[in-house]
């Protein structure tokens, strides 16, 4: 008799503390839901760096004139604020010198720009794995193999700290997770600081730990680098790249729920849309160019609605949105075609009628020709979040001659692919078409930006009437 009470009792304890634990969780995750939204980009405005507004209006002041006013109206589009060293957190030089405002002054000023009953979008970068930029020399990191540890205790640990800030609720961190690193390991392993990156796990484990610990601040939103079309467009390398960026989501805590969807052509400048190539009427497809070399995908949409469909196919939630950085991809100016080609020969057809204008599409060191692309704006497409600048327009790509020391970074490198007379690493039929006279990665580079608001496309400022 005893014992039978003492069962029901423990029973009934049992019970109690399950249907607890349930309620908990659904009110852990409605309280999440309602602060956390589908698209962050809806409804909001978004935070203007101060830092980046300044380098843009000294140079437009400089300048004057037309070209000047233009100019001056790229400072009032917002660009992400890259954390690409401890010390950015800080704002520090390695010296502990500060030059530039830490992160919470960003949130703070971010804080200053919120319009009240709105929220607003502060859009930022991580990019500080070991092995940092396996393939390249440009921007090497501070952090080198073995340097896991690190990277979770001194770089997320305190970003995450000031990020769960209560006092930064309102502000929709919107985070961009590693740039090329994950497409480093699908395509890059013959290099062999991407095959160490590789089988060190460090990539993977470091954007799982990210991950962790992003995912549960309710005002922090995660998107992860999908490289961009004129790189992991071919089935081979598209499917392996799914693969790998679903497992390495799929490991995380939350599993399919850590990120809130993915970006491409970060830094880059492949078109979002390429308008005229698709309408190559010979008997071959304008894919079996020289330039398109059988890869489907010639544009950024064609390239995310396809990524799209295929991280859903994995079991990510339907709700998961694409981003594209649109900063350097407009390609106008007077070279930009504007109507398709009238050539029957494929090759003349797709070189007349593209307006990336690229010798190779791998190439991505301050690519001559590029222009500022389309505006930063929210639901440009269904299952797109946002068209976003990433990469703020000026910022150098690399350096482009050798022996000179990045003060901050030194560990960045002179890279060929940034070398104005070499050629392209992966092929050596093609030049590298970057600009002369770069200075270190992330450096303002004012013969760049110029040259991308000379070729913005949409123009910056509507032409003057004849
Ligand atoms: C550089 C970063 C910089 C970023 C934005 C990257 O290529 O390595 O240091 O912050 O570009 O310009």
């Amino acid at each position: 008799m005893k014992s039978t009470k003492l069962k029901s009792l423990i029973r009934l304890l049992i019970v109690g503390m399950l249907a607890v634990t349930i309620l908990t969780t659904r009110v852990q995750s409605a309280a999440y839901a309602a602060l956390h939204v589908d698209n962050p980009f809806v409804g909001a405005t978004a935070y203007l760096n101060p830092d980046y507004a300044e380098k843009v209006n000294q140079q437009a002041t400089q300048t004057a004139g037309r070209l000047g006013e233009k100019m001056a109206q790229v400072a009032t589009y917002p660009t992400a604020v890259w954390i690409d060293r401890i010390g950015a957190i800080t704002g520090t030089a390695a010296d502990g010198t500060k030059i530039a405002r830490s992160l919470r002054e960003h949130l703070d000023a971010a804080l200053g720009q919120k319009l009240s009953g709105k929220p607003i979008t502060f859009l930022t970068v991580f990019y500080n794995l070991p092995n940092r930029d396996c393939h390249a020399l440009a921007s090497n990191g501070e952090i080198s193999h073995g340097g896991i540890e690190r990277y979770k205790t001194q770089y997320i640990d305190p970003i995450t700290e000031i990020f769960s800030d209560p006092k930064y609720a309102p502000v929709r961190i919107v985070a961009v997770i590693e740039p090329d690193s994950l497409p480093n390991l699908v395509t890059n392993l013959a290099t062999p600081a991407c095959a160490q990156a590789k089988s060190s796990g460090e990539y993977v484990e470091g954007i799982q730990y990210a991950l962790d610990k992003l995912h549960p601040i309710p005002n922090v939103y995660t998107y992860v680098d999908l490289g961009h079309s004129g790189w992991l467009g071919w089935d081979s390398a598209f499917g392996p790249t799914v693969a790998l960026i679903a497992e390495t989501i799929k490991g995380t805590q939350a599993g399919m729920n850590a990120v809130d969807g993915f970006i491409s052509n970060t830094s880059g400048s492949s078109p979002t849309v390429e308008p005229f190539v698709k309408e190559f009427t010979g008997d071959q497809p304008s894919q079996a160019s020289n330039f398109y070399d059988w890869n489907p995908h010639v544009d950024e949409v064609s390239y995310m609605r396809a990524m799209y469909d295929a991280f859903v196919a994995q079991g990510l939630p339907k709700t998961v949105g694409m981003l594209v950085d649109t900063s350097r991809n407009g390609w106008g100016g007077p070279n930009r075609p504007t109507a398709a080609s009238t050539s029957t020969d494929v090759n003349t057809f797709v070189d007349e009628s593209r307006i990336d204008q690229r010798p190779h599409r791998g190439g991505w060191c301050n690519q001559i020709g590029m222009g500022i692309g389309e505006r930063p704006v929210p639901e440009p497409y269904e299952h797109f979040d946002a068209f976003v600048w990433v990469k703020p327009p000026g910022e150098s790509d690399g350096i482009s001659e050798a022996g000179i020391i990045d003060p901050h970074d030194p560990a960045k490198g002179f890279d060929g692919m940034c070398d104005p007379n070499g050629t392209n690493r992966d092929n050596s039929k093609y030049s590298t078409n970057a600009m002369a006279g770069a200075p270190h990665a992330g450096w303002w580079f004012a013969k760049q930006f110029e040259m991308l608001v000379e070729n913005a496309y949409p123009p910056l400022i509507k032409p003057i009437l004849p």
